[in-house]
């Protein structure tokens, strides 16, 4: 399959997880890039039901390897409850199926803790994280102030390290009104942490340089989506890392020649979790599927924002990732419409001349009125089907369309969240 660049072209959520757990049985890798246990990556295999929120979704197949790469941010003592929660249910994780780059930075206690403060400070302004303290990690990160898996290898300099952040960082979680931390209990659950992790860690720049010599072929795993990326996302309201395609090689140390294809992810409609401004945001949408049981957050459980289609944004999704082709999602939670409808320009305030390009102002865009056209539904239950051919016409309509607002070749319709419910065109 080539070296492929996996990202979510939305707000987060699309289905990458499921996606790449089917793309997996093609590549040798799985490499995770960015983010950190923010992330919440479900893959439905038979009755069994995995969230994966650091471990690359490609753990749960047989001979694959899983690279946690330098871009991502990682809580130490929640990747070791993930591998033990995989152990639990009979997936050991060990150096043969999961590897750690050696330059990753650890999120600590401290960035949680000011990740709440700094949400409750921010009142009805907060940007509504997962408050795993992925903001205050990668602060640290850039501040240059951070402590990395390197680090903890050596419990004698990690200590020496450790008390210097800890006095740094209760100093700002007391001015902020929060309680400071007992350093000595969260010593000992990383040192902890680190016995069950050094031995995965490793220089994954130069292991995955051979693994590409030696014609190994690598799937990249995006986490979050394109809306929330630091760069082009809907700024503030967005993570901390890019979540976008070129966050993939910087994030691994795979060099942008070295990529083949980027799979862009959407789904059938849009959600969003967290604040922030959302254009297609429609209450009723959100109404039905949550009463379908869906929409619901693989990591906080939170209800997600639904809405439309929003073709504006999936097509700048397209351009700043470069996406080949477009893997479409959930299209069986449209099954039971009358009418659907896609967005396909904004107007700010209502006015004016057509948008066919999200604002890069939140504030503007949160002011952008959707212009929609409308697809009549097909009112067929989707989710057994197999083939494309089989698909009610009206929802092939639906799905080519999406494909050509978006400006990616149509790859992959899944219309369930089974490995089995994936139809390849
Ligand atoms: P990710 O973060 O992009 O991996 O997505 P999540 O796992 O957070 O959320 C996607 C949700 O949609 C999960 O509950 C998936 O099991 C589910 N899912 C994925 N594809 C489909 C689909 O085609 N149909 C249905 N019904 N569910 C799907
Ligand atoms: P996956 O990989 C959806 C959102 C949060 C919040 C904003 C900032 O499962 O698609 P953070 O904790 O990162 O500082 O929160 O980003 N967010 C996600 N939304 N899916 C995710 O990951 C997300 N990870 C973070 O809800 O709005
Ligand atoms: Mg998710």
């Amino acid at each position: 399959m080539a070296n492929t660049i996996l990202v979510g072209s939305q707000w987060g959520d699309e289905g990458k997880g499921k996606i790449i757990d089917v793309l997996t049985g093609k590549v040798d890798i799985v490499v995770r890039s960015q983010g950190g246990n923010n992330a919440g990556h479900t893959i439905v295999d038979g009755d069994k039901k995995y969230v994966l929120h650091l471990i690359p979704s490609g753990i749960l197949r047989k001979g694959k390897l899983c690279v946690i790469g330098n871009g991502v941010v990682i809580d130490p003592v929640g990747l070791v409850s993930e591998i033990k929660g995989l152990a639990a249910r009979g997936i050991k994780v060990n150096a043969k199926n999961l590897l750690i780059s050696d330059c990753a930075h650890l999120v600590m206690p401290w960035h949680r803790e000011l990740d709440g403060l700094r949400e409750a400070l921010k009142g009805k302004n907060k940007i509504g994280t997962t408050k795993r303290g992925i903001g205050p990690a990668y602060g640290d990160k850039v501040a240059r102030t951070g402590l990395r898996i390197c680090d903890l290898a050596n419990p004698a300099v990690f200590r020496e390290k450790f008390a210097l952040r800890l006095k740094e960082n209760n100093a700002l979680i007391r001015a902020l009104g929060g309680k400071p931390l007992n350093g000595k209990k969260i010593l000992a659950g990383y040192l902890a942490a680190a016995k069950v992790l050094t031995p995965l860690v490793t220089n994954t720049v130069t292991l995955l340089h051979k693994a590409m010599q030696a014609k190994k072929e690598i799937l990249f795993e995006g986490a979050q989506g394109t809306f929330l990326d630091i760069d082009h996302g809907t700024y503030p309201y967005v993570t901390s890392s890019n979540t976008t395609s070129g966050g993939a090689c910087t994030g691994s140390g795979v060099a942008p020649n070295r990529i083949d294809r980027v799979v862009g992810v959407v789904k059938a409609y849009t959600t969003r979790v967290g604040e922030g401004p959302f254009p297609t945001e429609e209450d009723e949408i959100g109404d039905m599927l949550h009463a379908m049981g869906r929409e619901f957050g693989a990591t906080t459980g939170r209800a997600r924002r639904c809405g439309w289609y929003d073709a504006v944004a999936a097509r700048y999704a397209t351009i700043i990732n470069g996406v080949d082709d477009l893997a479409i999602t959930n299209l069986d939670g449209l099954d039971g419409l009358d009418e659907i409808k896609v967005c396909t320009g904004y107007r700010l305030d209502g006015k004016g001349p057509v948008l066919d390009t999200p604002p890069t102002d939140a504030g503007q865009l949160a002011r952008c009125r959707p212009l929609y056209t409308s697809f009549p539904g097909w009112k067929t239950p989707t989710d057994k089907i197999r083939k494309y051919k089989d698909l009610p016409p009206k929802a092939r309509r639906y799905a080519e369309t999406l494909a050509k607002l978006t400006g990616a070749r149509l790859s992959i319709v899944s219309t369930g969240p089974g490995r089995d419910q994936t139809i390849h065109l």
